[in-house]
């Protein structure tokens, strides 16, 4: 029987992170994402993806100057995004980013393990810049310089608006980096394994990861969402909307989970964030509505996935559409890096088979004789 979709199959044995979702549990590295989500920071996160356990105060001090001093563009990769990938969406200006980052790097051919975390921790402080600046590019606004002095999240915001933004602000952006840091093998963080497991470097690995962002089954769930709230307009229209949409046999976006057959435990944290937000209040309502009006498919599996309320918590934040799907990668990074790590510390090929079903062999007919 083939698994399509690779359900359920089991390809790597992994440290990283537990996905658990017959029970609903999501673990970075034994520690419950609720915990995380609590008391720690994007920075403080990413630290424990990559190296496998929380830092001393002194390795987070160092880590996070490392992130800060990484944060500035090269001319070449600032002319590009002026230029060719002004006009792209951010989605695909990120992904060509990500892939011209090459250039900027003396050896990126060096597989070395630290040299695969160094670069990572690169790139983990990179994309938040690359997001900030084409954004602001592709609206005929001036760059805005990164500032050492601002968080990670923070200064995301800083280079997105040129202001300096309230500290609540920056917090509920550096939460969403980090219930979007990690998930096992979701198919941006598998494709990323499948490019490292050919030993090709880590900016190809990335490129690979963030192609597979665009599309609204992954990465591109939460403007979904969004676009879905507008159409629907109003709840009095929640009942309507997902009669024919279950009818038609569409897609209610932000439900569903290849994973989770239970609630998603990131959803009661960006739901409680949301609850919180008055400008995204009548969003927050429709959403509730649709959770309630969604509830009877809990018995086939269906639950709301952490991206239901994260539209609604960027839109709070005023933060534009054409940038959720890039918000996702700036969290996931974290987990790519470390999974490519992974992958290159014990590597074997990604090879899976395929089941043919084409014609059997045939006979070639040139083309003159070919009616
Ligand atoms: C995420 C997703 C791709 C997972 O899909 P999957 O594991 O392949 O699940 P399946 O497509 O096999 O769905 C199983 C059943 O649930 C239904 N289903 C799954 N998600 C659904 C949703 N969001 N709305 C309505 N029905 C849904 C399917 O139609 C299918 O029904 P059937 O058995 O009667 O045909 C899917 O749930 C989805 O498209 N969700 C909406 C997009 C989204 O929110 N993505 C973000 C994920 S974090």
């Amino acid at each position: 029987m083939i698994a399509k979709g690779l359900e359920g199959v089991v390809i790597a044995d992994s440290a990283i992170s537990l996905v658990d979702g017959k029970n609903g549990r999501l673990l970075y590295r034994g520690y419950a994402i609720g915990d995380l989500a609590r008391f720690s920071t994007y920075e403080e996160t990413a630290y424990l993806l990559l190296f496998g356990s929380l830092p001393s105060r002194a390795q987070l001090a160092s880590f996070s100057r490392v992130l800060r001093r990484s944060r500035r563009l090269s001319k070449p990769l600032l002319e590009v995004l002026a230029g060719p990938c002004r006009h792209l969406l951010p989605i695909d200006a990120l992904r060509t980013a990500v892939s011209l980052l090459v250039q900027d790097d003396p050896c990126p051919g060096d597989r070395s393990l630290e040299a695969v975390l160094e670069r990572g921790i690169r790139l983990i402080a990179l994309f938040p810049s690359i997001a900030a600046t084409h954004y602001r590019l592709s609206q005929g606004q001036k760059p805005i310089a990164p500032d050492a002095t601002l968080g990670h999240a923070a200064n995301f915001l800083w280079m997105l608006t040129g202001k300096k933004p309230p500290a609540e602000e920056a917090r509920l952006v550096d939460l969403d980096l980090i219930l979007h840091a990690e998930h096992s093998l979701n198919a941006s963080t598998f494709a990323a394994r499948v490019t490292a497991s050919t030993l090709s470097d880590l900016y190809a690995a990335v490129t690979t990861a963030v192609g597979t962002l665009k599309g609204p089954l992954h990465g591109g769930a939460a403007s979904a969402v969004v676009a879905m709230l507008d159409q629907i307009g109003s709840e009095s229209r929640v009942r309507a909307y997902i009669q024919e949409t279950v009818r038609t046999h569409g897609r209610v976006m932000g439900f569903g989970h290849r994973e989770y057959k239970v609630l998603d435990p990131r959803v009661p944290v960006m739901r409680d964030v949301a609850s919180r937000l008055e400008k995204g209040r009548r969003y927050y309502e429709i959403l509730r509505a649709l959770e309630r009006e969604m509830a009877p498919l809990g018995k086939k599996g269906i639950f709301p996935n952490v991206d239901l309320y994260s539209g609604t918590v960027y839109h709070s934040l005023s933060i534009p559409q054409p940038l959720f799907d890039p918000l996702f990668a700036l969290g996931r990074i974290a987990g790519w890096v470390a999974h490519v790590h992974e992958q290159l510390a014990d590597n074997r090929l990604i090879r899976p088979r395929s089941a043919y079903t084409g014609p059997k062999a045939r006979r070639y007919v040139p083309l003159e004789e070919r009616p």
